[in-house]
């Protein structure tokens, strides 16, 4: 890692602690909502793998008072608010119940990451059934309109993926934020504009 790398990584995992975000992909998620203006006061977003909840910290700004937030991680939280309701489950295991349980939502988010490897065809192979699990809960739940933002690794089966995605979304692009580093080959596939909503009977 070079000597800009490091300091990029710190400038963002500083600025999270000296503006009270519990980690440094916040600014991730900032700039998604700068490019693509996802989130607006008063809707419901669901955020699938959302510990620790820098995401969800940014979400609630964003929606408001009269929004609601829902996070969904395997791992616990430590983060509390009105309009915050969190579930800790696992998205592959219990994708029916979340299916079920949770309401529509006018955005889903999944910043879902699997612990990895290091042996790319692993990590990628991973990465992109927690995709695919988070679209087959965003299918379900998001309402006509809605907005879904999905982590992947780059990879062919990403392109596949993004592929797959097109028909549904009057809008589809890439966005790899600045405060993604570098080396990782994480990017954000955004989906706006659900052009229709799946039935709940798979
Ligand atoms: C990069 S972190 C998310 C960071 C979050 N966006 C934030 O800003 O705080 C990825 C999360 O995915 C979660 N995760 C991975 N696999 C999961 C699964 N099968 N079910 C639920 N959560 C999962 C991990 O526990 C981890 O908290």
């Amino acid at each position: 890692m070079t000597n800009k790398q490091i300091y990029l990584q710190d400038k963002y995992a500083s600025r999270a602690q000296r503006e009270g975000f519990k980690a440094r992909s916040a600014y991730k998620l900032l700039e998604l909502q700068e490019k693509f203006n996802l989130i607006l006061p008063g809707q419901t977003v669901v955020d699938l793998g959302c510990a620790p909840g820098s995401w969800l910290q940014v979400s609630l700004q964003l929606v408001g008072s009269e929004g609601k937030v829902i996070g969904i991680d395997k791992t616990k939280i430590n983060l509390t608010a009105n309009n915050l309701v969190f579930y800790q489950l696992d998205l592959i295991k219990d994708s029916d119940k979340i299916i079920s349980t949770l309401p529509p939502a006018h955005i889903i988010l999944s910043d879902l990451a699997p612990s990895t490897s290091g042996i790319a065809v692993v990590d990628n192979a991973k990465s992109l059934k927690l995709a695919q699990t988070a679209w087959n809960i965003a299918r379900k739940l998001l309402l006509p309109q809605g907005n879904f933002v999905c982590k992947v690794f780059s990879s062919k089966e990403s392109d596949d993926f993004f592929k797959l995605l097109k028909p549904y979304f009057a809008s589809l692009s890439k966005f790899k934020p600045k405060a993604s580093r570098k080396s990782s080959k994480e990017y954000y596939i955004v989906g706006q504009n659900l052009k229709q909503r799946q039935k709940t009977t798979s």
